[in-house]
C-alpha cells in the first residue's frame, strides 16, 4: 500500500497525483487556524529537505466544513492527520471524524514527546473515537521502541514511522540560519537510514502495523522499508520534486520483487528480521571465492 506522508501534497490542488495513491493523507489539522511559521520556510540541503511549515492549516472547524467534503470527492480512503497541545485537544478531533483513518502526529511542536505523554494522548483519543487509530512518531525519541509499546498498550490501531529530524541550515555568504525560525524539520534522502532502524525496532517491540516513511525515492527504497518491518510505505519529500514518483515508484517495486523471487510485496514483511531473502537458501559454505 503506498501513500503520501502527511504534509508533502494537497490532494485538491493535485488530485491526479493523489488518485496515483492507495489512500490520501491529510496535512495536520490542529483545533484552532494556524497560519504557519513566517518566510523563509524552506531550505534546500545536500542529502535533503529543512521546513519551517509550522502546522499552517484551516484549523478543524474550517477543515470539517469545507475541506474533508471536497476530500471525499476524490473517491480515495482518507487519512486525517491530527494534532494539538494537549491529549483532550487531539481527543476533541478525533471525536469529530467520521469515515477516516487517524493519523495522530505526535511529533508536534510543544507536545512534550516522553513515552507517558504519547500514551496518554493515544489513551484519550482510543476513548474518543473507535476508528482506526495510527501514532505516528518521532525519530528523535530517545528510544522509539519504549514509545512504540507505550502507544501499542494504549490502544493504537498502528504506526507511523518516522516525522523529521531538528535540523538548522545556514546561508553560505552570511551564516545566518536559512529558515526565519533558525531550525527546522529535516526530511529527504539522509532521513532513509533513520527511518528504516526506526521501523526495524518497533517491528521487534510491537505487533503493530506500520507505515514506513523518511527519504524515500526508489522502489528500492520503499522494498527496504517493508523488509524492515513496515506493511505500507509513504511517500513525502519526494513528491515535491516528481509528481509522477508514486506510479514510478510503484513499477520499481514490482521489478524489485521479480529480481527476489518473491510473488507480493507482503512475502517482503519482515524478511530483514528473518535472516533476508538469500540467506536462507544460500548454502553455508566456507568463506566466498575472491
Ligand atoms: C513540507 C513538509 C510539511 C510536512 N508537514 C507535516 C504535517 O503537517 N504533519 C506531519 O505529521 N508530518 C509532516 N511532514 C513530515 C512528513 O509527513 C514525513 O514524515 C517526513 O517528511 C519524512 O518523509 P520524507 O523524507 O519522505 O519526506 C512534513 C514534511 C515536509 C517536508
Amino acid at each position: 500500500m503506498l501513500l503520501n506522508a502527511s504534509g508533502c501534497l494537497d490532494a485538491l490542488t493535485a488530485p491526479d497525483v493523489a488518485r496515483q495513491l492507495d489512500a490520501f493523507v491529510t496535512k495536520t489539522v490542529t483545533p484552532l487556524p494556524r497560519p504557519g511559521n513566517p518566510p523563509v520556510r524552506i531550505a534546500e540541503t545536500e542529502a535533503g529537505m529543512l521546513n519551517s511549515i509550522g502546522l499552517a492549516n484551516p484549523g478543524r472547524d474550517r477543515f470539517l466544513a469545507e475541506t474533508l467534503p471536497a476530500l471525499r470527492e476524490l473517491g480515495l480512503p482518507l487519512w486525517v492527520s491530527v494534532g494539538g497541545f494537549s491529549a483532550r485537544e487531539y481527543a476533541e478531533t478525533c471525536e469529530r471524524l467520521d469515515e477516516v483513518t487517524i493519523e495522530l502526529n505526535l511529533s508536534c511542536p510543544n507536545v512534550d514527546e516522553a513515552p507517558e505523554s504519547a500514551g496518554e494522548i493515544v489513551a484519550a483519543c482510543r476513548a474518543a473515537t473507535g476508528l482506526p487509530l495510527y501514532a505516528k512518531l518521532s525519530p528523535a525519541a530517545w528510544d522509539i521502541a519504549e514509545v512504540a509499546r507505550a502507544v501499542e498498550a494504549a490502544g493504537a490501531d498502528g504506526l507511523s514511522l518516522v516525522n523529521t529530524m531538528r535540523g538548522l541550515a545556514l546561508d553560505e555568504r552570511t551564516l545566518w540560519p536559512v529558515l526565519a525560525t533558525a531550525t527546522g524539520g529535516y526530511s529527504g534522502p539522509a532521513l532513509r537510514p533513520i527511518a528504516l532502524a526506526a521501523v526495524y525496532a518497533c517491528r521487534r517491540a510491537t505487533a503493530l502495523p506500520i507505515v514506513g516513511m523518511g527519504g524515500v525515492t526508489t522502489g528500492r527504497d520503499a522494498l527496504e522499508l517493508v523488509a524492515a518491518g513496515a506493511s505500507a510505505v509513504a511517500l513525502g519529500t519526494v513528491l515535491f520534486s516528481d509528481p509522477d514518483a508514486p506510479g514510478r515508484i510503484r513499477a520499481e517495486l514490482e521489478t524489485e520483487l521479480e529480481l527476489l523471487g518473491l510473488d507480493s510485496l507482503a512475502a517482503a514483511e519482515g524478511l530483514a528480521h528473518a535472516g533476508g531473502v538469500g540467506l536462507r537458501s544460500r548454502p553455508v559454505a566456507g568463506p566466498a571465492p575472491m
